[in-house]
């Protein structure tokens, strides 16, 4: 009945929450997804036409927004304030401005002590881009995951076109290297592989054969 904290860091359409959700399941802990919580926000602020780059009013906003993860039969649900903005917080228009948003330092403070308190008293697999350095760095499994830009745009580009999106794969691959490039270059914990994490390249590999390896490694300090 011990607790087990698991971060999964990487850069953008790794295949962290896929994963994530899956090794959750097995080992009956709560998924978090931190991204999701970048997203909501900046959903907000879009709405609010609030200056991306004015964190002091952006810091004001979050004081006054709850962001709830909520387990329902078909996944995780995003609850911001009342509403149920799950499919929202995907758009394009939110993916590519959540990196802005996500840069401010105490926007990342007031984020990671949400995240934290959130893992306080249950054992969890989170997914982000500064879990296994910042959230949680005691975590007894820390995994980056990484795969090629080529692998990464294709796999969202099959993905958007199943939900029936019309996307150009060369737009992918250039809003996939900008965010990462934003998201590793920022002053206030950037994305970064942990000392202690195990580094996993997916490039090759199934989903199921990446949740085996996340899962062994689990195993190794059950
Ligand atoms: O994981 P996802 O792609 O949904 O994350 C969206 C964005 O949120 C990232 O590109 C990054 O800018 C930000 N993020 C972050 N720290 C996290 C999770 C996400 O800065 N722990």
């Amino acid at each position: 009945n011990e607790m087990i904290a698991i971060a999964i860091d990487g850069p953008a359409a790794a295949g962290k929450s896929t994963v994530a959700k899956i090794v959750a399941e097995k080992l009956s802990c709560v998924y978090i997804d931190t991204g999701a919580m970048y997203r909501a926000l900046t959903l907000k602020a879009i709405n609010n036409q609030v200056d991306l780059q004015n964190e002091e009013v952006l810091v004001g906003l979050l004081a006054n927004t709850t962001i709830k993860l909520k387990q329902s039969a078909t996944g995780q649900l995003v609850i911001l304030d009342t509403e149920d903005v799950t499919e929202e917080i995907r758009s394009q228009e939110v993916t590519n401005n959540v990196s802005y948003v996500a840069m401010h330092p105490e926007i990342r403070r007031e984020m990671v002590a949400r995240q934290q308190a959130l893992a306080a008293h249950t054992s969890v697999v989170m997914d982000g881009r500064d879990i296994g350095t910042h959230v949680l760095p005691n975590a007894e499994v820390k995994i980056f995951l990484i795969a090629s830009v080529e692998e990464r745009a294709k796999r969202r580009f099959e993905e958007n076109t199943k939900k029936g999106y019309n996307v150009d794969l060369e737009e992918l691959k250039k809003e996939i290297e900008q965010r990462d490039l934003i998201d590793s270059q920022r002053e206030a914990s950037p994305l970064i592989k942990a000392e202690n994490a195990v580094e996993i390249d997916t490039t090759s590999l199934t989903i199921e054969q990446v949740a085996d390896n996340i899962l062994n490694e689990a195993y190794k300090v059950l």
